[in-house]
């Protein structure tokens, strides 16, 4: 367990990085063993009403072409991530109003039939949502801080609320849902100090999983002039969660491939456990760009998965046949 200090210093000395990245992938080891989780996420809709201003997704970017899935389809997308082997689906969207209670609810009972863990990705909503989204059988819901820099966050997020952010993260707890949090790293104006208030916020709020990964600018957002994240001190902040949360799930995250073409097995070797590959439909999987040069496969689900079953193989791993829970 490091204090406030500890984290600082390491993340700003580089010199033993290569100790760090052996010692979270130890506790990695330990902790959650060598199976991989793989989750298939489906991005189901890239309309959003929020104006985050490194998201491509912004409601303000007119170049996005925009889609929404049907709720048939996106069980059937579901359906088909299943039949491939995944014990884990996860849906996840743009904050888009038109998947209301009701309507996510008639897809969370659908695709839990299916005898697979559910993950919820959609954002802020009331409490009640989230407690319906619970009742019909959502197991985890995953919402990023993003930052914990209250200052930097106003400033990231236009009509947003960081104590609402806060307060969605603990109804999501105190309902029972496995709960996984994250931030970004290198977002202009971000501190080292404030990356270590992030990690011990995750400590606090005693996350499942956490989703870690760099800043990559998007030449469609008021970020555009910004550099991007860098994808080493990204890398570090997730080893250190790793050593401190020790048996939570944590993803390799797309955005650390798009910026190392080796990004998310290098991540699998410093503390990460977990893959999200994208089974969305092909046509829709260039359209959720978060962040240009988004890696995103372009074979079909089954494909894709026995290529990283061989990839993963080559590097000592397996891949998990269970659902894949926090591991007590
Ligand atoms: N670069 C990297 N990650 C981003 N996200 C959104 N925009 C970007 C970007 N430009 C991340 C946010 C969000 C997750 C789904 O994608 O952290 O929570």
């Amino acid at each position: 367990m490091f204090a406030k200090k500890e984290i600082i210093d390491i993340l700003k000395d580089n010199s033993q990085n290569r100790e760090l990245f052996a010692h979270a992938d130890m506790v990695r080891k330990e902790n959650v063993g060598d199976a991989i989780h793989l989750r298939g996420l489906i991005e189901f809709s890239n309309i959003c009403r929020c104006s985050c201003k490194y998201c491509g997704l912004q409601m303000a970017n007119k170049k996005l072409e925009r889609y929404r899935l049907s709720p048939d389809n996106i069980i059937s997308c579901a359906k088909d991530a299943v039949d491939a082997g995944y014990k884990t689906i996860v849906l996840q969207s743009g904050e888009d109003i038109f998947y209301s209670k009701n309507v996510m609810c008639k897809i969370i009972s659908e695709i839990k039939s299916m005898d697979i863990a559910l993950t919820l990705s959609i954002g802020e909503r009331s409490l009640e949502d989230y407690k319906e989204f619970r009742d019909f059988g959502a197991d985890r819901y995953l919402l990023r801080i993003e930052t914990t820099d209250a200052n930097l966050y106003k400033k990231m997020h236009p009509n947003m609320d960081f104590k609402n952010r806060l307060k969605c993260l603990y109804n999501i707890k105190n309902l029972g849902y496995e709960t996984g949090c994250g931030s970004l790293i290198g977002l202009p104006g971000q501190s080292i100090e404030s990356i270590a208030n992030d990690i011990l916020f995750f400590k606090e709020l005693d996350a499942d999983m956490i989703g870690i990964g760099p800043f990559i600018v998007h030449p469609d957002t008021p970020l555009k002039d910004a550099e991007n994240g860098n994808f080493t001190l990204a890398l570090k902040a997730m080893a250190i969660t790793r050593i401190m949360l020790k048996n939570i799930n944590i993803p390799a995250t797309t955005a650390m491939e798009t910026l190392n073409p080796n990004g998310r097995i290098i991540a699998l070797q410093s503390g990460a456990n977990v893959i999200m590959p994208n089974v969305t439909t092909l046509e829709c999987r260039k359209k959720y760009e978060i962040y240009p040069g988004k890696i995103t496969p372009d074979k079909d689900i089954q494909k894709h998965r026995n290529c990283l079953e061989e990839k993963l193989k080559s590097i000592g791993r397996t891949i998990s046949k269970e659902h894949g829970f926090r591991r007590q």
